[in-house]
């Protein structure tokens, strides 16, 4: 089976968009061309020249990423390392596309699957971000004999808070709206209700206009997004008996840091989670969590957790974030369950010594 790329960024976009990343990240395609066809995706850490050799071996035209292999904007490419990659993806027609902080961030997100794994309830965002309005858009297709009529009768019942935007053809293709001749596209957004009330009042002229609203592409991002999760578990659990489940779950970590309050361990029930560097997030945390698990913490961190006598677990970055492949596989397969899906794991730079 092969889908368009296009296909498989829109269905990614629904649960981890990219309006939720930070502004300071560069997620989405950074290397391809949309309209590819894909059979074959291997979801891996890091963008790395072994990964994308992978890719070539495997004959998998889609590598996606967690950590994006640009985050400045680029003038010249004159590094070795990043023309060997761009030279394996462009002779093997690899394609690279990078969800980080918009995963890190969604209410389904990886901290989401950690805190899954580990059993935790009632979760909160550690830290919310802004609360995006609920945004929902229609795509309206005119007949071009009919659009002046229709583009004067919008025009004085488009509501002020309702957006309007012509469609191209590479926007087209990202709600799989196929471009037809003689014909304008046109896409409407806003609040649920104003949308649906404007909606309906051209559907109304249907017939003279000669125009559709599918349905399907309706849809509204989750609103509450945010880094870091904290939960409960249903009942207290012995620490050593917690750290069994999560050596289980963070089986690919090799070292496991510990910051211990100076009381001895209680019972683990309220837990704090943040994939890759969460030690920022310290001071966020509700005072009463009992443990909080996060990866690259630093000297300085581990002495404000000492301090605030809250107990760390750093089970590494890669330990940590690794979990972002099988996160990815499972939303792969859902959605599209021919799509053929594998692993390039790498490895962790840290070696114990
Ligand atoms: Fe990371």
């Amino acid at each position: 089976m092969t889908l368009s790329l296009n296909r498989i960024l829109s269905s990614l976009e629904k649960s981890y968009p990219e309006a939720y990343a930070e502004s300071w990240d560069n997620v989405g395609l950074l290397i391809g061309s949309p309209d590819q066809s894909i059979s074959k995706v291997v979801v891996a850490l890091d963008p790395v020249s072994k990964a994308f050799q992978f890719c070539a071996e495997q004959q998998a035209q889609l590598l996606i990423t967690h950590h994006p292999l640009f985050l400045q904007n680029i003038k010249k490419l004159i590094s070795p390392d990043i023309h060997n990659i761009l030279s394996i993806a462009y002779q093997s027609q690899i394609s690279l596309a990078c969800l980080h902080t918009n995963v890190d961030k969604s209410p389904t997100g990886l901290n989401w699957y950690i805190a899954n794994k580990l059993g935790m309830d009632s979760l909160a965002f550690i830290k919310s971000s802004h609360t995006i309005p609920e945004i929902w858009y229609g795509i309206v297709s005119v007949s071009d004999t009919t659009f002046p009529d229709f583009k004067e009768y919008c025009a004085r019942i488009l509501p002020e808070d309702v957006d309007s935007q012509a469609l191209d053809e590479r926007e087209l293709s990202r709600h799989n709206v196929r471009l037809s001749p003689e014909r304008t596209f046109l896409k409407y957004s806003g609040s649920r209700s104003l949308l649906m009330n404007f909606l309906n009042n051209i559907s109304h002229y249907s017939d003279s206009l000669r125009f559709h609203c599918l349905d399907s592409l309706y849809h509204d991002l989750p609103r509450s997004y945010g880094i870091g999760l904290v939960g409960e578990l249903s009942h207290p659990v012995p620490f050593e008996d917690f750290m069994t489940r999560v050596r289980s779950i963070f089986s690919e970590t090799g070292d496991f840091r510990l910051v211990t309050p100076s009381r001895s361990p209680s019972p683990i029930q309220k837990i704090g989670v943040c994939s890759g560097s969460g030690g920022k997030l310290l001071s966020s945390l509700p005072g009463d969590t009992d443990l909080y698990i996060t990866g690259d913490l630093n000297y300085h961190q581990a002495l404000e957790a000492k301090e605030r006598e809250i107990m760390v677990l750093d089970a590494g970055h890669y330990g940590t974030e690794i979990l972002f492949l099988p996160l990815m596989a499972s939303v792969l397969k859902k959605e599209f369950p021919s799509l053929e899906v594998i692993f390039y794991k790498g490895e962790n730079p840290w070696i114990r010594n």
